[in-house]
C-alpha cells in the first residue's frame, strides 16, 4: 500500500532560542517526526543536545521523538534517552560489534520503543544484516554525520535501494528507511524513488524564509 513519505525536521537547524515555537510550527505544518541529533564530540566533532532537552520536548509535542545517537557509547546511554521520552532510537552500526548491535536493538524493543540502525556514508549496507529482520527503521546517512547544511552525497539513493532489498530479503517488509543529510526539494525525489519513507530535513526547513511551506514543498517533491 502506498504510504506518503514523512518529513522529520532536524532540530539541529532550528533557532534554539525559540525551540518551542519551532516544534509547534513543524507539527502544524504536517511533520511526522521530530529528529533529535545527539552528538558527543567523540563519534563526531560536534556537541549538540541530550537528555534534558528531550525531557522538556516530549510533553510539548505529539510528534514521534526520533533520537539519532551519534555517540561512542550508545549501550550506556540508550536507557536514559528512553526514560526521557524517545519513541524511536537510532544507533550507529560503526560503534558496535555485531553482538552489541543485537543487544542494542533488543534493549530498545524491551523498553517498548522502536529501533533503528544508522549507517555512515562509507559503511557497507550489509552492516545491517545481523539485525535487519527486527529493525523498525534503517537510517542511511547521505552526509558525513556531524553538521547540518552539508551537500547530499551523490549515489546515496543507491544505498537506500540496497537497504530496501536487504529488508525484503529478510522478510521485513515493514522496515522504514530514513535518509539524513542534504535533503531538500531536489534530492527528496531521488531518495523517495529509491524507497525512502522518512526524510530528515535540517536547513531545507528551518533556514527557509517560510519553513512550514518549505516542509510541505519537500514532502510534495518526494
Ligand atoms: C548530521 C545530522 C543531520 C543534519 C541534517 O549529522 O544527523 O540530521 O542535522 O541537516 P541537513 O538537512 O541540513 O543536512
Ligand atoms: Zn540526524
Amino acid at each position: 500500500m502506498y504510504q506518503p513519505v514523512k518529513i522529520a525536521p532536524s532540530l539541529l537547524s532550528a533557532d534554539f532560542m525559540r525551540l518551542g515555537e519551532e516544534v509547534a510550527m513543524i507539527e502544524a505544518a504536517g511533520a511526522g517526526f521530530v529528529h533529535i541529533d545527539v552528538m558527543d564530540g567523540h563519534f563526531v566533532p560536534n556537541l549538540t543536545m541530550g537528555v534534558p532537552l528531550l525531557k522538556s520536548l516530549k510533553p510539548a509535542t505529539s510528534l514521534v521523538c526520533d533520537v539519532h545517537l551519534m555517540i561512542d557509547n550508545p549501550l550506556t546511554e540508550i536507557p536514559w534517552f528512553i526514560e526521557a521520552g524517545a519513541d524511536l532510537v537510532n544507533v550507529h552500526a560503526e560503534v558496535l560489534t555485531e553482538e552489541e548491535l543485537v543487544r542494542a536493538v533488543a534493549m530498545i524493543h524491551e523498553a517498548g520503543c522502536k529501533a533503528a540502525v544508522a549507517l555512515k556514508p562509507k559503511t557497507p549496507v550489509s552492516a545491517l544484516a545481523p539485525v535487519i529482520a527486527d529493525l523498525d527503521m534503517a537510517l542511511v546517512m547521505s552526509v558525513e554525520p556531524g553538521f547540518s547544511g552539508q551537500s547530499y552525497i551523490a549515489g546515496s539513493d543507491r544505498r537506500v535501494a540496497e537497504a530496501a532489498a536487504l529488508a525484503r530479503a529478510a522478510g521485513n517488509e515493514a522496515m522504514l528507511i530514513q535518509v539524513d543529510g542534504g535533503i531538500g526539494e531536489v534530492t527528496a525525489p531521488l531518495v523517495a524513488a529509491a524507497g525512502a519513507d522518512v526524510l530528515v530535513c535540517g536547513n531545507a526547513v528551518f533556514k527557509a524564509a517560510d519553513p512550514a511551506a518549505a516542509l510541505q514543498t519537500v514532502q510534495a517533491a518526494a
